[in-house]
């Protein structure tokens, strides 16, 4: 299939693209979107053919729900039973933005959407791209990050393309993402809501606003209870050589494999990146500030090629703030810790 490629610029977006990406959906079409964690794949939730177009270009297992994406308050309402009072509280402080809300389904979209669950996710993401299209188009709209399943999500078009040109309508590109990680995922279903995805909103964050939150227990590496996302469940973000998280003494690491005939690409901040000159780095963000180890994180993974390295060493973080899900998706990506 010929994809359509559209560029918007997000201070004043071209009409006629709005209107034609809103009419390729309305058509049951798969089109990639950016939205401010990152780039979406998305098609009209409430069409299951359509639906399945994105399962098919991603090559994503069916039992894993996709979230659903809405322009405003009112039309998520339309989608669940109940909107309970903690909800409420949530969309308030965090939406517009990299929330996701899990709540008792209504039924109105298409079966393949929830993978056969009675609940919903639902985001209103705050892209002003994304949420451009979503007004014009009025439907809600499902969407998977916009990747081939198991390789890291795209923050900038290109990695759509990379990954999903030919397969797919069309592919708006609106810049890079900015947040660079998914959206946090909230079952909002029990009393206590559960994180099940840390992610762009922090866990700190989200107490400050409601009070009592869990993160589910299933997160936890060698946990034997499975997470309760189906998605995080999977091998995910996976770069194309095997990578290693390293603890502390990154020249040491380095060296070693080196001299082993190991070829080493390392992932560092800026701050480490200075005692590293000699090696081949892709600078990921400063530790001064982990907002910007996110915003680049995924373009870092999808940097070193095969034909390059043979294996990547990444630096790691604290699990605190956004430092959560920066280590939740690493430890996802890496085969182990060295
Ligand atoms: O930031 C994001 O959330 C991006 C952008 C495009 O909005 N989307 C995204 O979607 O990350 P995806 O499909 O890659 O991840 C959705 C996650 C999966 O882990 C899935 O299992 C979980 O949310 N999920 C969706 N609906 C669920 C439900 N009803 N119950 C439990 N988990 C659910
Ligand atoms: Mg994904």
């Amino acid at each position: 299939m010929e994809t359509k490629h559209w560029t918007v610029s997000q201070q004043s977006f071209d009409t006629n693209v709005m209107e034609e990406a809103a009419a390729l959906l309305r058509k049951g079409e798969a089109v990639a979107f950016p939205t401010e964690t990152v780039y979406g794949l998305g098609a009209d939730a409430t069409n299951q053919q359509a639906v399945r177009k994105i399962f098919e270009a991603k090559g994503r297992p069916s039992d894993n729900p996709l979230i659903v994406h809405v322009a405003d308050k009112e039309q998520l309402k339309d989608l669940v039973d109940d909107v309970p009072e903690v909800a409420y509280k949530l969309l308030e402080a965090f939406s517009p933005g990299p929330i996701t809300i899990i709540l008792k389904s209504k039924g109105r979209v298409a079966p393949n959407v929830s993978a056969g669950l009675d609940s919903i996710g639902i985001r209103i993401p705050s892209h002003p791209v994304g949420l451009r299209l979503l007004q014009e188009v009025a439907l809600p709209i499902a969407a998977p990050s916009a990747n081939i399943s198991g390789r890291p999500s795209p923050t900038k078009a290109e990695h759509v393309t990379h990954d999903l040109d030919g397969r797919i309508a069309g592919i708006m590109d609106g810049g890079p993402t900015g947040i660079g990680l998914e959206s946090t995922v909230i079952d909002c279903t029990e009393a206590v809501p559960v994180i099940l995805r840390p992610g762009g909103v922090t866990a700190e964050a989200i107490q400050d606003v409601i009070g009592t939150v869990m993160v589910d227990p299933g997160l936890a590496k060698g946990e034997k209870e499975k997470p309760k996302a189906p998605g995080m469940k999977y091998t995910h973000y996976a770069p194309e050589a095997p990578l290693y998280l390293v603890e502390e003494n990154m020249v040491l690491h380095a060296n070693k494999l080196s001299e082993a005939g190991e070829k080493v690409g390392i992932i560092a901040t800026e701050e480490l990146a200075q005692t590293l000159q000699d090696k081949h780095v892709q600078v990921c963000g400063s530790r001064q500030d982990l907002s910007t180890v996110a915003e680049h994180l995924y373009d870092a993974l999808r940097h070193f090629k095969k034909s390059d390295v043979s294996v990547i060493l990444c630096e790691s973080f604290e699990k605190t703030g956004v430092g959560a899900a920066i280590m939740n998706r690493l430890e996802k990506a890496a085969t182990g810790w060295i």
